[in-house]
């Protein structure tokens, strides 16, 4: 890496995230027709790319010893990023009919790919230093601290006789942080988000792609009862994956800390969510009440959500529990809280009322609002 304080490294990691970011984008709303699971494989890849974006503005903004070797890991991570990108993206082309067939897909796609081939962002020290060890998944460990961790998403579906039945399934990836893993203090201890992010949730990444490839496999074999159990497996691990996904996103760092909620607009719903939730429930309060029922009654075993319900042009409060799926397949999850004593039993034990109540300290309403505000255009 030029000189002596990364910055080079830095901007080339940042340019190549930000190509990425891009060429995921220009995917999404050049492929019309796309099935949903791949639009939402795609709107992953922008989640992930925006963080390492946001990872390398965050290094070059800070000083300090450390910045090298925290700029080579950022840019060693978006090498790998983008490499993995591109051979899903390859793997994709080759075998989705949607792609093929669609005059104005297929553009967007081959200039992707070829941009994709032709880019590279490494020196040749990064190219030593890949030949040292493998790639790896950028987690957040503190302000400006970065760890590698093996990658969760390609190398299942990538080895073994199951991946060759399943060439077109994109593996699913597991999202970064958006915060460090002590950003929700006092809510929820920097433990219980590490090892929820971390094992929990990559724990159903990993299994929703063996599903996947599973899938396949039983289906090539005509194995219809296969076929069941994997689908439901698939299902299942997909909603434990997508609202873990929201989850996170559901909250922001600090923003219940003392002296600083006002500031930062409160911990309470603005804009035209609120005048919604005052439509459908009566106001903040009794939505907070109905919420903190639902998230009861699945207590150390499910979900609470707040949703959109296109068809009924209102908002609705839900729970799932076990592997039982969102009753209405149209709604539209605004906010995710999650329920399962994973979440919350290492700081409340069995007290879920406390948890629930610390939990509204730390929802991201403005990002609420943002994903209701997209949700009712449609
Ligand atoms: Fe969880």
């Amino acid at each position: 890496m030029g000189g002596t304080t990364g910055l080079h490294g830095l901007m080339l990691a940042r340019r190549q995230a930000f190509d990425c970011l891009a060429h995921a984008t220009l995917m999404r709303a050049a492929a019309l027709g796309l099935e949903p699971r791949y639009l939402q494989w795609l709107r992953e890849w922008e989640l992930s790319f925006g963080q390492t974006i946001a990872a390398a503005d965050r290094l070059l903004g800070a000083g300090g010893d450390d910045r090298r070797r925290q700029a080579e890991a950022l840019q060693r991570f978006a090498e790998a990023q983008q490499q993995q990108f591109a051979r899903q993206l390859e793997r994709l082309a080759g075998d989705n009919e949607t792609l093929r067939t669609n005059a104005e897909t297929e553009a967007a796609l081959r200039f992707i790919l070829r941009e994709q081939r032709t880019a590279r962002y490494i020196t040749q020290e990064q190219v030593t230093m890949h030949a040292s060890g493998p790639p790896g998944d950028l987690t957040i460990t503190g302000e400006g601290s970065w760890s590698i961790k093996p990658l969760a998403d390609a190398s299942a579906a990538e080895s073994g006789a199951a991946a060759k039945a399943d060439s077109a399934a994109p593996s699913y990836v597991l999202p970064l942080l958006p915060y460090s893993f002590d950003a929700l203090e006092p809510a929820i201890d920097a433990v219980t988000v590490r090892e929820h992010h971390g094992v929990h949730h990559r724990r159903h990444v990993e299994a929703l792609n063996r599903a996947e490839v599973m899938l396949s496999s039983a289906d090539a074999a005509g194995d219809a009862a296969g076929c069941v159990a994997w689908m439901r497996e698939a299902a299942y691990r997909a909603m434990e994956h997508e609202l873990h996904a929201l989850y996170w996103r559901s909250m922001r760092p600090a923003a219940g800390r003392a002296g600083d909620a006002d500031a930062r607009g409160g911990p309470a719903p603005g804009g035209a969510l609120a005048d919604a939730l005052a439509r459908d429930f009566g106001g903040a309060e009794p939505f907070r009440r109905r919420v903190a029922a639902a998230a009861r009654s699945v207590a150390g075993c499910g979900w609470a959500f707040l949703a959109w319900l296109p068809q009924r042009r209102r908002l609705g409060i839900g729970s799932a529990a076990h592997d039982r799926w969102l009753a209405d397949r149209h709604a539209v999850p605004l906010l995710a809280l999650d329920m399962w004593e994973h979440a919350y039993l290492r700081r409340y034990g069995a007290d879920a009322d406390a948890y629930i109540a610390a939990w509204w300290t730390v929802v991201d309403w403005p990002a609420a609002e943002a994903r209701f505000a997209a949700a009712v255009r449609g």
